[in-house]
């Protein structure tokens, strides 16, 4: 029997040993995407694990469609539960995927969210939701993802500066024809008692809670967009 934590009309099915963050992240992906992008059509969450992030900007109406993929068959399992207990059959496509390698190629995504595994220098193999040796799961994506995004499209990642900087990923960003658009976070202190436009109906303490997490766990988000995106420099006489 499945856990369940409700987003407005979509109630997620999780298993607590899936839960990777997102349970606690979910509202802050809520908060950026009202705040930076605004509502898209086609969202993916990778490294979905129950869905919590894709799931609740579904829920806030921050997209109309969404797909979800998880290398952990028990991850995929729960997401086809909130499917089916939602009726979502739809507006949700599930994938069981090592990294992008399961995804049609004919998947074109707006926005494209995740909570990857945030260690990268640990050579364990089997904690697949906290450890990427090599940094893997990230190349792989990095690698792969820009045929799926459309013109304009971008990426939102969390990340912990307790593991990684910016400059970690910068090399498999740029290689690939991204570009960091923004760096955001980690929440600071003070900023735990900023700007909750997008939580509310949810409780004060609830609120503190969350976003203390965020702070605690030093949580930075990555914005990256396609290097083809890049607003182009003005030109002409005068200007060479
Ligand atoms: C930090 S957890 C995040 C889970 C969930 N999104 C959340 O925020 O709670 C990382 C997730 O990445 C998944 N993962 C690890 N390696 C993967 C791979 N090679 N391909 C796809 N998913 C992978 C794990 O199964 C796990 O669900």
């Amino acid at each position: 029997m499945y856990s369940k934590i409700r987003y407005k009309n979509i109630e997620v099915s999780f298993l607590w040993r899936l839960n990777g963050g997102g349970i606690i992240f979910a509202h802050e992906f809520v908060h950026i995407v009202s705040q930076k992008i605004g509502k898209v059509g086609h969202v993916f969450e990778y490294c979905a694990g129950p869905g919590f992030i894709g799931f609740s900007l579904l829920a806030n109406g921050l997209c109309d469609r969404l797909t979800v993929a998880d290398v952990n068959p028990l991850a995929v399992d729960v997401l086809k539960d909130t499917v089916k207990n939602n009726n979502l059959q739809d507006r949700v496509a599930v994938y069981h995927s090592d990294c992008l390698d399961a995804i049609p190629e004919t998947e074109r995504w707006d926005l494209v969210v995740g909570n990857p595994p945030w260690i990268l220098d640990s050579k364990n193999t089997k904690e697949i939701a906290v450890c990427d040796p090599g940094g893997r799961v990230h190349k792989k994506f990095f690698k792969d993802i820009k045929e799926h995004l459309v013109p304009g499209g971008s990426i939102l990642f969390i990340e912990s500066t307790w593991f990684t900087s910016a400059g970690s990923f910068k090399e498999m960003v740029e290689s690939n024809g991204l570009t960091f658009r923004q760096i955001l976070g980690p929440v600071s202190y003070p900023g735990i008692f900023k700007n909750w436009a997008e939580y509310k109906g949810l409780k004060t303490p609830l609120i503190i809670f969350l976003r203390l997490c965020l702070a605690f766990r030093d949580a930075y988000f990555l914005w990256i967009m396609s290097q083809d995106d890049l607003p182009v420099p003005p030109s002409g006489p005068g200007l060479l």
